[in-house]
């Protein structure tokens, strides 16, 4: 009887849709189709408010196994659809009315978990839609495990089926034991044709026809802008994602967004492209021409090899509005897509956003399985400023068959983690075995799988049938939806009513005049640092009181931004081991921030970096300078009225005064905690790679144990004097916290320790510290040490180094001296030879070997050229 029904339904559905009005093409929504999968007849709404409804009725055989799944993981923050399933155990399909020369987006929502006696890990199927493979032995459960998230969402986006009827079949794997399919979610919308012929990079002249293909979407980022939720696309009920984990590097760019006055108009172009949210923010690369000459500004994806792909970058300049003002070079995985791209060429005016395609094939070797994108200045052109420009980027992946892919590889730290952190919390008790071997288990794993492997993949040979690729277009932190923190200030200048006026009170005021004079009119000759937000200056004012300024880039709004914290933050807080602010300068468009001089530098360039002989630093030294560095951290934590969480603690924001003393500077990402009471901030992750706890990285909860976290790795850094993150390091080696970890486990961290201080240190002084440095990078929040412990714990491992008798190579009297150096030099040598901290290397692409000539044989179309 239900069979009868549904099948009468089908019959009737294709022609009561035709026969609807056709609605507005930007309204491509109102033809679509949400269903819950196992909802009951009712349906259910979804935290955005959007209605669910049965799936039921396009189910072409009668199916009772529907359930609730047995744990709601924190992260889903809708129970509709993730939380009900129909599992299928044999060979099941849907039918839904379509209309055959329409495109449409076809989206599968799965959270696997345990339903009643099915548990996901055993599920292994394929689905497919009409002949079109979609997935094949997918397993939701590896999937989401190796992209440590909790749910995952595929999109399609299906070309005209020439066909009533779109059947979507879930199969059992036959290879695995109990297998079964499930799915939580299926959306079927119908779009606007929004894809067309596309330049084939690498092949001359050539264009592919894309609108007979069959797409995945695998990335859709918002750059320099936040998430964007279905309910704010512009009518394709589409998700668009802060694009930060997919920068490469440290090299972020500014971010930029439109001010009231600067409108988007889209003129010709259809509003179903993407909202205006897309085009009103952007990423560049910063005002500096030289440092921007000097790097790319890069994106990288993880893809499924041995495939095409189509990259669209969306473009809208409202800030410029004459040609010739911004040329950039594109890059996608080393190929020149653009040789010189104007946005305002393209778009023809400020304000009026556009669009380009770019369809290149990843083949299937080494390293392939990454898809670069890199922006350049285009000096060649003489452009008037050197910069580069993004708003918006999707990456799909086409094929006209099949568009099914591995699974994902989770690392085997991961599920080493994951095995041991569901033990512990079944077990709801603290068990130090437990902190000792997983600690850090999964740092920076997560950080590691979307940045870092990246770099290294294409040096290290991959086992063959092994991949790291990731398919998923959900980001790793796919549940952002709260996270949307973005302040940025609008328009270029702050203004003094923007400060607290006791930020103004606290804080001397200098003029423009001031500041040329201090620094010699900005004299390069006086840059002693460079950062994203623009340069540092030696200056001297008040006849020779000697000062740092920082003066900010002015195309970066976020520099703005961050400014206004520096100033709020620093001139409220005084202490010994904290940089004090001075004043600042704001004119026009100039704004500086004036400090106290901090003659000896960074704490990096005393371990490793620049190091000159003279500046090694003895044991004793680098554990006062910890010391110093930690009490900064702990006034912030504990001493002011409200908690600051520094943000990005790491040993170049740990700054040196000419006696050594350590000062916590840079509070350009300071967030002002909870009064104590919530327990954490929800932010976007921002930061350094290689400092980042992990914990803030999967939850995007902010607390104070993510600065200890990063204390921890820089307590790492001073030991072992190597860079957070080295890439160019074998894999196990990339990250030191994990590195450190491993080692300590094994019992081998004597042999990573710095050559020049090992062996000339108290043993207890160094297993105290160790054991400090290691509860620090513990994976959970609440394993970590208050500032406080662990103040007490170096301050235990400094006495301990001083009551070492005197005979070894140390200073007993607080004063610089110099380690004995000969026996060292080699050893040194040796270990500084890969602490390249940079590895912006091009992709190794050998163009004899290039077979994909085939594969495109058949489908290019050249383009009458
Ligand atoms: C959509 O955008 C508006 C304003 O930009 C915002 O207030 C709202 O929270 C957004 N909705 C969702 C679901 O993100
Ligand atoms: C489509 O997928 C199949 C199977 O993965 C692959 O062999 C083929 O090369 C793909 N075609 C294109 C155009 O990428
Ligand atoms: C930018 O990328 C291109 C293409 O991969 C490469 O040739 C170039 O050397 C890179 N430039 C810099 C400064 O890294
Ligand atoms: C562009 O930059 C390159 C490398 O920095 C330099 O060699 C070249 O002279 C520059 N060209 C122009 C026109 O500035
Ligand atoms: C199916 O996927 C699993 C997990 O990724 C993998 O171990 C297995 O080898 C795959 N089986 C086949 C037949 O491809
Ligand atoms: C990147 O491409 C350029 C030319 O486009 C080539 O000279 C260079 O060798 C390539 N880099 C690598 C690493 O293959």
């Amino acid at each position: 009887m239900h069979t009868r029904a549904s099948l009468l339904l089908l019959f009737f559905f294709p022609v009561l849709l035709k026969a609807a009005p056709s609605s507005d093409k930007d309204e491509g929504g109102s033809d679509s189709l949400m269903l819950g999968c196992g909802l009951d007849k009712n349906g259910g709404k979804d935290s955005d408010g959007r209605q669910w409804s049965s799936d039921e009725k396009y189910l072409k055989t009668k199916n009772d196994l529907t359930f609730k799944a047995s744990f709601q993981d924190p992260s889903l923050l809708s129970e509709v659809p993730y939380m009900s399933a129909r599992i299928f155990k044999t060979k099941t399909s849907y039918k839904f009315p379509i209309q055959g020369d329409k495109r449409y987006w076809l989206r599968l929502h799965f959270y696997p978990s345990s339903y009643d006696t099915f548990d996901s890990v055993h599920s292994y199927f394929s689905v497919t839609a009409n002949s079109l493979k979609l997935l094949s032995n997918f397993s939701a459960s590896v999937t989401c495990q190796a992209l440590s998230q909790a749910y995952l969402d595929r999109e399609y986006s299906l070309a005209p089926l020439d066909s009533d009827t779109l059947t979507v079949t879930f199969k059992p794997s036959a290879k695995h034991d109990k297998a079964f399919a499930f799915v939580n979610g299926i959306q079927l919308v119908e779009m606007p044709e929004l894809f067309d012929e596309a330049p084939l990079l690498g092949f001359d002249g050539q264009t592919m026809e894309t609108n007979a293909l069959h797409f995945q979407t695998m990335f859709r980022l918002n750059v320099g802008g936040q998430y964007i939720a279905p309910n704010n696309d512009s009518g394709l009920s589409r998700m668009w994602y802060d694009d930060t984990p997919y920068i490469y590097g440290s090299a972020t760019g500014v971010t930029n967004q439109a001010t009231k006055d600067e409108k988007i108009d889209y003129k010709t172009l259809p509003e179903s492209i993407a909202p205006v949210d897309i085009y009103s923010t952007s990423r560049s690369m910063g005002g500096d021409k030289n440092m921007n000459m000097g790097y790319n500004l890069t994106w990288i994806f993880q893809v499924d090899p041995n495939s095409m792909y189509l990259t669209r970058l969306h473009f809208c300049e409202y800030h410029y509005s004459r040609l010739n003002q911004i040329v950039f070079k594109i890059f996608i995985n080393n190929r020149t897509a653009e040789t010189a791209a104007d946005v305002i060429g393209w778009s023809g005016g400020k304000g009026v956003p556009t669009y380009k395609d770019y369809v290149l094939y990843v083949r299937d070797r080494p390293g392939d399985d990454q898809l670069w994108l890199a922006l350049h200045p285009a000096n060649e052109s003489k452009p008037e400023f050197y910069d580069a420009l993004l708003n918006g980027v999707e990456v799909f992946k086409l094929n006209d068959t099949d568009l099914s892919g591995p699974n994902p590889q989770p690392s085997d730290l991961l599920i080493q983690y994951e095995r041991k952190a569901n033990t512990f919390h079944s077990k709801h008790e603290t068990n130090r075995t437990f902190v000792i071997s997983t600690a850090g288990g999964a740092a920076g794993f997560a950080l590691v799988a979307l940045i870092i492997v990246a770099a290294r993949q294409k040096k290290k040979k991959r086992t063959p049938g092994t991949y790291s690729a990731t398919s998923s277009w959900l980001p790793l932190y796919g549940h952002s939806q709260t996270a949307g923190t973005k302040s940025t200030v609008s328009g270029k200048s702050v203004g003094h009513a923007n400060l607290t006026a006791m930020a103004q009170g606290l804080c001397r005021f200098f003029s423009l005049q001031d500041m040329k004079q201090a620094t010699k009119n900005f004299d390069e000759s006086n840059v002693i640092g460079v950062g994203g937000f623009g340069k540092v200056y030696k200056g001297v004012i008040d006849n020779g009181f000697k000062v740092a300024v920082k003066r900010s880039n002015p195309q970066s709004e976020q520099g703005v931004n961050e400014f206004q914290t520096e100033i709020e933050m620093l001139s409220k807080l005084r202490h010994k081991h904290l940089v004090s602010l001075i004043g600042f300068c704001e004119e026009g468009d100039e704004m500086c921030l004036v400090y106290d001089y901090m003659a000896l530098g960074t704490m990096r360039e005393h371990l490793y970096k620049g190091t000159k002989p003279l500046d090694l630093l003895s044991w004793k030294q680098r554990l006062e300078i910890c010391i110093g560095a930690a009490r900064g951290l702990h006034y912030l934590h504990t001493g002011a009225k409200y908690t600051i969480i520094h943000r990005d603690v790491k040993t170049t924001n740990i700054l040196l005064d000419e006696n050594w003393v350590a000062k916590v500077s840079d509070f350009g990402l300071s967030k002002t905690g909870p009064n104590m009471n919530q327990g954490h901030v929800s932010t976007v992750v921002k930061g350094s790679f290689g400092y980042l706890d992990p914990e803030y990285f999967r939850r995007q909860q902010l607390t104070e144990k993510s600065d200890v976290y990063s204390f921890g790795v820089v307590l790492f850094e001073a030991l072992c004097a190597r860079p957070a993150l080295n890439p160019n390091l074998p894999k196990e080696q990339v990250s030191l916290a994990e590195w450190a970890l491993y080692n300590i486990r094994r019992g081998t961290l004597e042999d990573i320790i710095d050559p020049s201080i090992k062996g000339k240190m108290n043993p207890e002084s160094l297993t105290k510290f160790a054991d400090a440095a290691q509860k620090c990078v513990s994976d959970l929040g609440f394993e970590r040490p208050s500032m406080n412990d662990l103040l007490w714990n170096l301050e235990f491992a400094l006495n301990l180094e001083k009551s070492t008798d005197g005979s070894a190579a140390l200073d007993h009297e607080g004063e610089f001296s110099e380690v004995s150096l000969e026996d060292n030099t080699n050893n040194r040598a040796a270990h500084y030879k890969n602490l390249s901290l940079e590895s912006e290397k091009g992709l190794s692409q050998d163009p004899s070997n290039d077979n994909s000539a085939v594969i495109f044989s058949q489908i290019a179309n050249p383009s009458g050229r």
